[in-house]
């Protein structure tokens, strides 16, 4: 749990970690390598353990440097099953599919759970590496997919809402030792899946349109082993930003991936923040007098739905009439009630929300339900008048390394007390 005494402006400078959502396909894709990677810039995060432990649990072997880089060999990897236990825990073990299913000829891969910002379905996944020529079913909640030889294909990956990242990135994967040339039309342009498919052509695969909507790949024999630094963290710096404007304060945030924020800085910019930027630094400058926006959480380039939790902390805080809609996550509100218990005045409205800010947030005990929301009720926090206590924030250090010491260090008033067993 959290205690947290608001009413501080954060003041300093703060340095931006190597990127969550870039690292975990990343070392996922490792299993499909016989060879040593060493990866750098790899965030000392819960989600990034995880990931770790999986890779461990089917045999490849996992050593953290003293810089801390991460070296995996998956040449002794013998097993291609992902453990219920460990998928459970977190989403981004199906990331293990495609590589699995390309170096081994068969994966078994559990189901992912629930979770706390939707319904996280994978057919779009399955049914990419489906045209690629696997076989896949379902077998007491595991995914099976076999094809002991994957050859290319034209295949459409867009959903409902969308792309889907993480399902490029496993049909990349696969695709890339695949027999002949694959198409993937509607992929995701995320900087990440940018990373990822820099990461496989480092290792010799022949990955072209990444960041486009259309990527091609020409199937090659194998992969080698190679050294990659990740990407930074957009999200963590565009949290840091917010955590910055909220409190009026003025901080400055280092490492920061100014070129994949574009839409978060317009956002800023729309609700009268005043910044300044360069490649990797971005400058909050204190505020004043903020306006009211209408913001909408889109793939990218759109605004990240991965900020829109942290958003609305900060539309709550501005007086006027705001609206947040997301079109990736329509039903990532369950941050909305515990601000309203912290007094925020906001309604939900189908994949929207609509926020009147008040002058001030009122500190309360309130619950974290998962990654973003967490941060999101820290934000207000910061910006609530006197003590607020924030419970379940084991959600927080999935995807922020040591983020209360960060802020601390800002000047913000936060104790980390234990919070009990995990539920
Ligand atoms: C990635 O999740 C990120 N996680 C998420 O970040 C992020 O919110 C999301 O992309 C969207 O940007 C990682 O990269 C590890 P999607 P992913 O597949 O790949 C639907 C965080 O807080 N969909 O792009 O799982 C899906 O339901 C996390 O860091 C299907 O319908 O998301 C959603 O509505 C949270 N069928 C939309 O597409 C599928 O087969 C986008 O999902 C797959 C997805």
């Amino acid at each position: 749990m959290f205690w947290v005494e608001g009413g501080h402006p954060l003041q300093g400078t703060v340095h931006v970690d190597g990127s969550k959502n870039a690292s975990l396909p990343i070392l996922a894709a490792t299993l499909a390598i016989a060879g040593e990677v060493t990866l750098e810039q790899i965030p000392q995060l819960q989600d990034v353990a995880t990931m770790r432990q999986l890779l461990q649990s089917i045999g490849a072997a996992v050593e953290l440097l003293d810089d801390g880089s991460i070296r995996i060999n998956a040449h002794d990897v013998r097993s291609s099953v992902a453990s219920y236990e460990l998928v459970r825990q977190m989403r981004a073990s199906v990331c293990v599919l495609g590589p699995l299913l390309a170096r081994f000829g068969t994966a078994r891969v559990s189901l992912p759970g629930g979770c706390n910002i939707g319904h996280r379905p994978i057919d779009l996944h399955l049914r990419g590496l489906a045209a690629l020529g696997a076989d896949i079913r379902l077998e007491a909640g595991y995914i099976v997919a076999e094809g002991s030889q994957l050859y290319g294909a034209e295949l459409d990956l867009c959903g409902p809402h969308g792309p889907t990242v993480t399902g490029t990135c496993n049909i990349m994967i696969a695709a890339a030792l695949a027999k002949g040339r694959t198409r993937i039309r509607s992929a995701a342009k995320e900087p990440e899946v940018q990373d990822f498919a820099r990461f496989l052509n480092a290792a010799g695969a022949q990955i072209s349109g990444a960041g486009t909507s259309i990527v091609e790949i020409d199937g090659v024999d194998h992969l080698r082993g190679v050294r990659h630094a990740v990407i930074p963290d957009r999200i963590e710096a565009a949290t840091l930003a917010i955590a910055a404007a909220i409190t009026h304060g003025d901080v400055t945030i280092k490492n920061a991936p100014t070129t994949h924020l574009t839409s978060v800085l317009n956002a800023l910019d729309l609700i009268g923040i005043p910044f300044e930027v360069t490649p990797d630094t971005l400058h909050i400058r204190a505020s004043s007098r903020l306006r009211p926006a209408r913001l909408t959480a889109d793939p990218y380039p759109g605004l990240p739905t991965d900020c829109q939790a942290q958003f609305m902390a900060l539309l709550s805080t501005i007086p006027g009439e705001s609206r947040i809609t997301d079109t990736v996550f329509p039903e990532r509100f369950r941050h909305a009630a515990e601000l309203v218990r912290m007094g925020a005045d906001i309604r939900i409205q189908g994949n929207s929300a609509v926020i009147h800010g008040v002058t001030q947030l009122s500190a309360a005990p309130v619950m974290a339900s998962d990654l973003r929301a967490s941060a999101a009720l820290v934000l207000a926090a910061l910006a609530a008048e006197g003590h607020s206590e924030i419970r379940r924030v084991y959600h927080l250090d999935r995807g922020y390394h040591a983020f209360e010491q960060k802020l601390n260090q800002l000047g913000a008033r936060i104790q980390r007390v234990n919070d009990g067993p995990k539920i």
